[in-house]
């Protein structure tokens, strides 16, 4: 037998699962003994395994994927029948230069997503290594009990949440905060509400060695995760085809990471009006300013009621009389977008395709008479040592606002339980705290209270809520009107995108 560094590792795990006594007699090595988990040499060889190429699908057998984007390659794109589209490309092979034909799948990133999500060059995205990524996606026996997968928690039937205002984990275990959405972290510079994962590859390793996720609390959890693994051939065959050795704690990671970058959603009612809105101004004779008018999300509502979108339907009340109603819905939403970038404000942190900053802010969220929770430090208390902002602590990470009918309720908390409820909070600016970020506060109240004070006036009996250091924090009220309120939350609505391809969801989604 040709004994390759892999089988001679193999070796070792097969025999370390016999116990120390086969190492020993066979005097490969001698290892410290532990009785509360694996030795060293067995754990770094499950953490992550040089490929053997022998091993790994050839690369013209490999099918990659692709994404195409409505921006980017706009003609592919136009063409794309279906989100999931297999073809052939003409590719160089990188071992002999020489070109090969393979089959390819293309992708087609939702409208309004203009950008295809980056991809490490580490973890290059393929069909197996996606259909892989998906099994265990939705596969318990991550779970130290076998009761728990991350869909359990990011449940695609919900939004890719599990609509609970904490999670549920491991022994009925409950989390501290609400599971945000998988879709579209493909985009996310950070993961987590306080951004302590990097990367999605990273984030993975997160929840199987959690106590109140995935982990029983025994023994080593991503050792025991990898060796439950292993135990089933039909993983070890698939982990070997796509990374050339069997199953692996950074294989799993990269599985899985690659896996939710095909969780997208866009092509929303506010993506659709947005093209109409494009189309008029093509064919207007004046050059007009790209606003949105009620016109443009008439054509896209008339157009999803005539396909019978259910979703969309059902979220502007559109069953009945759906005609009559179609102007009224149109013009509250192109109300509520003009609102969305001026009066309310709200795109200084929720911009960009994915409505979010990639940044962390204080709104307050569990402040109460000017204090936060003790502990409730979020971006703060994950930056490194070095690194800490005091102005972050309690910041928490814009989210998505693009799955907002699936995935109530709202806030890392989880308080807000309506869209309603949210715009009532931002209308009375969120809640003063030390740390309330900037772009909440109301710094003309806050002078004047200042000079009043200074002057020996009266402040009208309203105390804001001042610092230690006799800085006063006074919110940014937005003063929206009931109708303005209601444009807000429908405009919120319109946001909302398609639901992820059955290719994904691996389930009929209606
Ligand atoms: C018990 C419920 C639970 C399970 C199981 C679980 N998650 Fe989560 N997930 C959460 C919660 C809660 C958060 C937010 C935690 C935080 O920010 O501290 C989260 C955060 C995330 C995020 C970051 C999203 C963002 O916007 O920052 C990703 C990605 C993610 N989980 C993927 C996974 C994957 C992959 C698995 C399986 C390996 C998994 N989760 C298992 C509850 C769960
Ligand atoms: C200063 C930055 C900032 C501004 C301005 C802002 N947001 Fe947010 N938004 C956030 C952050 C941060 C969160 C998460 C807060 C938390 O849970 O701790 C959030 C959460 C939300 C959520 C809940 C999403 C979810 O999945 O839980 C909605 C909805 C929302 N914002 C809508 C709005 C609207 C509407 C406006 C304008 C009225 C607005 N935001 C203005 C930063 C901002």
């Amino acid at each position: 037998m040709n004994l390759t560094h892999h089988t001679v590792s193999r070796l070792f795990w097969r025999l370390g699962l016999f116990g120390m006594a086969s190492f020993t007699l066979l005097g490969i090595a001698r290892l410290s003994a532990r009785e509360d988990g694996p030795d060293e040499k067995a754990l770094t060889e499950s953490e992550a395994q040089i490929p053997s190429e022998k091993r790994k699908a050839p690369f013209e057998k490999e099918i990659a994927i692709r994404f195409s984007t409505s921006t980017q390659n706009k003609k592919q794109w136009d063409e794309l029948k279906e989100f999931w589209n297999e073809s052939t490309e003409s590719v160089i092979h990188p071992r002999t230069g020489k070109t090969v034909v393979r089959k390819v799948v293309l992708l087609k990133v939702p409208l309004g997503l203009q950008t295809p999500p980056p991809i490490p060059p580490e973890n290059p995205m393929t069909v197996a290594k996606f259909q892989l990524g998906k099994r265990l996606y939705f596969d318990t026996v991550i779970s130290s009990n076998n009761k728990v997968a991350c869909a359990t928690c990011h449940n695609p039937m919900r939004g890719f949440t599990d609509q609970a205002k904490v999670s549920t984990g491991i022994f009925e275990k409950q989390g501290g905060v609400s599971a945000p959405t998988i879709y579209n972290s493909a985009y996310s510079l950070l993961h987590f509400w306080d951004g302590r994962a990097a990367t999605l590859e990273a984030q993975a390793q997160g929840p199987p060695q959690n106590p109140s996720e995935m982990f029983d609390g025994k023994g080593h959890p991503w050792f025991h995760v990898i060796q439950r693994l292993r135990k089933d051939p039909s993983y070890v065959k698939a982990f070997e085809e796509v990374f050339g050795h069997g199953p692996t704690r950074d294989a799993t990671a990269k599985a899985i990471a690659a896996y939710e970058r095909t969780v997208l959603t866009g092509d929303s009612i506010a993506d659709r009006a947005e093209v109409a809105m494009r189309k008029r101004l093509e064919d207007a004779d004046v050059p007009t300013k790209p606003l949105l008018i009620a016109a443009d999300v008439e054509v896209a509502l008339k157009k999803a009621v005539a396909e019978k979108e259910s979703e969309i339907v059902s979220a502007f009340g559109l069953q009945e009389d759906a005609d009559k109603r179609i102007p009224e819905v149109g013009a509250s939403i192109a109300r509520g977008k003009a609102l969305f970038l001026g009066k309310a404000r709200c795109n200084g942190c929720h911009v960009g395709d994915s409505f979010t900053d990639s940044d962390f802010h204080n709104l307050g969220v569990e402040a109460k008479d000017g204090k936060l929770p003790a502990g409730d430090l979020f971006r703060f208390g994950a930056q490194s040592i070095g690194h800490k902002n005091p102005a972050l602590v309690g910041a928490t990470k814009t989210p998505t606002l693009r799955q907002l009918l699936n995935t109530a309720p709202y806030m890392h908390n989880g308080s807000e339980a309506t869209l309603e409820a949210v715009v009532d909070f931002y209308d009375k600016g969120g809640n003063a705290n030390p740390t309330l970020d900037i772009k909440m506060r109301d710094f003309e109240a806050e002078k004047a209270w200042l000079l009043a004070k200074a002057s020996g006036e009266a402040t009208n009996g309203n105390e804001p809520f001042v610092t230690e250091g006799g800085h006063p924090i006074i919110p940014l009220k937005l003063a929206l009107t009931p109708q303005e309120k209601k444009d807000l939350v429908l405009y919120l609505k319109a946001l909302n995108g398609v639901q992820a391809d059955p290719a994904v969801t691996g389930i009929k989604v209606n």
